[in-house]
C-alpha cells in the first residue's frame, strides 16, 4: 500500500537519510542518492523487516507479496522537455514546482494519464485498492453520520481525489451489504483533478450496479462527508533545508552543464515557508532536510468549504509537526514506481508517483481555521476497529457464497490495514461541521496509541 513506510508515530522508530543525504548548498546529482539501493526511502524498523523478507532493500511495505517489482520506466520525455525549458528560461524552479508538473501537467503528468497510480497493475496500492472492505469500513462510519444528522433525504459524498474509484465502490458495497437504509439517500460526487479517472470512477460504480449515485459535483456545500483518502500526500511540497544560521534554505530543481536534473540550494522562493515552521514551533538544525506543503493550506480550507453539514474524513500517513520535522526523520519525500519505493524522485520524470508524509498539524489547524470542529485523529487502525472491520470479517466468513480464498484474500488485506507496521499507523482525521461532537464517531472512539 502507498506510504506504509516509515508512518510511526511513536517516534520510536527512525527513517533513514533523505534522498541526498545531509549537505549544504550546491548542485547534487541528478535525484541524488537512493534509487534501488534507498533502504532508507522507506524508513523505520517496519521496512527494514519487509525488507529482509522481501530479499533485498528495494520494497516498500506497500507492495504486498505477490507483486512483483517492475523495471524502471524511465523519464517521459515530453514532460521533462517541458521541464528543462521551464528551468532555462525562467531558472532554478521550486520543487513543489517540479512536482505539480511532474504529477499533474495535463496529458503529461503521472496522474495525467489514466493507466497511472494506484492499482495492482500500476506503482502502488492504496487500502481501498487493495480490497473493498475498507469502503465497507467507511460506509459504516458514514452510516452513523447519517444517523446523526437525523437521517436526510440526500446524503452527498463528495471524494476529493477519488483515483479509480475504489473507495466509492467499496462505499456503495458496504452500505447494500450492511442493507443501510442511507443507500437510497446517497448521492456521490467525485471531485478529482485527473480527468480520465471520473471514467474510471463511473466503471468502477457501473460494475457494483451503482452508477445511479453519481451526480456532477458543482462544489456547492453539501450535507453528508467530505471523504480523501491518500490525497494530502500528493500535493506538491517544497524541498527545504536548514541554513548554517538557523535560517530556511530552499532545495530547487536545476539543470546541470549536460542538461540533467538536479538540486540546488538558496534563499527561501517564499517567506511562508519559514513563517509556517514558526508557526508550528520547528526550528530545522544546520543541513535538515524536509519538506512543506504549503498547498494544503488551500486544498483544506476547499475541503471545509465545501460541507455545509456533516464530516470531513482525511485518511492519510503522517506525523504531528514535532515528530514530522524530527532532524532524525529527515527528509519524508519518496517516489512509487511499480511497486517499488525510493527517494530519487527526480528520475522516472512524469512516469513515478510523487508523495511526501503530511504534517498533520497544519491540516488539523487549517481546518479548524476554516470553522470545523476537530472531532478527533487516531489511527487507521483503531479507526477500523471502531467501525467494526473485524465483524466485516466475520460477514465474509460466514457468508455461503464466499470462497475461502475470497476470505482469505479480505483477511490478509484487512490485517494489513491494521498492523501498526504497515498502514496501521496511518493517520484518520476528522471534522465536522452542524454535527453533534459527542459522543465519538464509533471510528474515532479510541484516539490510538499516544502521538508525540
Ligand atoms: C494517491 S492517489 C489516491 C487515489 C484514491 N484516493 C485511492 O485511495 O486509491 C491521489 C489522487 O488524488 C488526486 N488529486 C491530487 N490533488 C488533487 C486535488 N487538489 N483535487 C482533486 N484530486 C486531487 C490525484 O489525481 C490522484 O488521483
Amino acid at each position: 500500500m502507498r506510504g506504509e513506510a516509515g508512518t510511526d508515530g511513536d517516534g520510536a522508530r527512525r527513517d533513514g537519510p533523505g534522498p541526498a543525504g545531509a549537505g549544504g548548498a550546491g548542485m547534487g546529482g541528478a535525484g541524488g542518492a537512493g534509487g534501488a539501493g534507498g533502504a532508507g526511502g522507506a524508513g523505520g524498523d517496519a521496512i527494514t523487516a519487509d525488507v529482509v523478507r522481501a530479499g533485498g532493500p528495494t520494497f516498500g511495505l506497500r507492495r504486498p507479496a505477490d507483486l512483483a517489482p517492475g523495471p524502471d520506466p524511465g523519464d517521459e520525455p515530453g514532460l521533462l522537455e517541458a521541464i528543462r525549458s521551464e528551468i532555462r528560461a525562467s531558472g532554478p524552479m521550486t520543487f513543489a514546482r517540479f512536482m505539480e508538473l511532474a504529477l499533474y501537467e495535463p496529458e503529461l503528468g503521472y496522474y495525467a494519464i489514466g493507466r497511472r497510480g494506484p492499482g495492482r497493475a500500476a506503482d502502488f496500492l492504496t487500502a481501498p485498492e487493495s480490497h473493498p472492505i475498507f469502503g465497507w469500513a467507511v460506509a459504516a462510519q458514514l452510516d452513523e453520520v447519517w444517523q446523526r444528522l437525523d437521517r436526510p433525504s440526500r446524503f452527498t459524498v463528495r471524494e476529493l481525489g477519488a483515483g479509480t474509484g475504489a473507495l466509492a465502490a467499496g462505499i456503495v458495497e458496504g452500505l447494500d451489504r450492511r442493507g443501510s437504509a442511507l443507500r437510497a439517500a446517497l448521492r456521490y460526487r467525485v471531485a478529482e483533478r485527473a480527468p480520465d479517472r471520473h471514467a474510471q470512477v463511473h466503471a468502477r460504480l457501473e460494475a457494483v450496479g451503482a452508477t445511479d449515485v453519481l451526480e456532477p459535483d458543482d462544489g456547492a456545500p453539501i450535507e453528508g462527508a467530505v471523504v480523501a483518502n491518500e490525497v494530502l500526500d500528493a500535493l506538491p511540497v517544497h524541498a527545504v533545508e536548514g541554513g548554517p544560521g538557523g535560517e530556511i534554505l530552499e532545495r530547487f530543481v536545476a539543470l546541470d552543464e549536460d542538461g540533467r536534473l538536479g538540486w540546488l540550494a538558496g534563499p527561501a522562493s517564499t517567506p511562508d515557508l519559514a513563517a509556517r515552521l514558526a508557526s508550528e514551533g520547528i526550528r530545522l538544525e544546520p543541513g535538515q532536510r524536509t519538506e512543506i506543503c504549503l498547498a494544503a493550506d488551500a486544498w483544506t480550507r476547499e475541503a471545509a468549504a465545501g460541507l455545509g453539514r456533516g464530516l470531513v474524513l482525511l485518511i492519510d500517513y503522517g506525523h504531528p509537526a514535532a515528530a514530522r520535522y524530527d532532524p532524525a526523520r529527515g527528509s519524508l519525500l519518496r517516489a512509487y514506481v511499480r511497486h517499488r519505493v525510493h527517494d530519487d524522485v527526480l528520475a522516472n520524470v512524469g512516469r513515478q508517483d510523487l508523495t511526501a508524509h503530511v504534517d498533520l498539524t497544519a491540516v488539523e489547524r487549517g481546518a479548524t481555521a476554516a470553522g470545523l470542529d476537530h472531532l478527533g485523529t487516531t489511527t487507521q487502525a483503531a479507526f477500523l476497529a471502531g467501525v467494526g472491520a473485524g465483524e466485516l470479517l466475520v460477514s465474509v466468513q460466514s457468508d455461503p457464497s464466499a470462497t475461502l480464498e475470497g476470505y482469505l484474500e479480505a483477511r490478509s488485506a484487512l490485517f494489513r490495514m491494521l498492523d501498526p507496521g504497515v498502514t496501521g499507523r496511518f493517520a484518520v482525521m476528522a471534522f465536522g461541521r452542524a454535527i453533534a461532537t459527542a459522543p465519538p464517531l464509533r471510528g474515532l472512539a479510541d484516539p490510538g496509541p499516544r502521538r508525540p
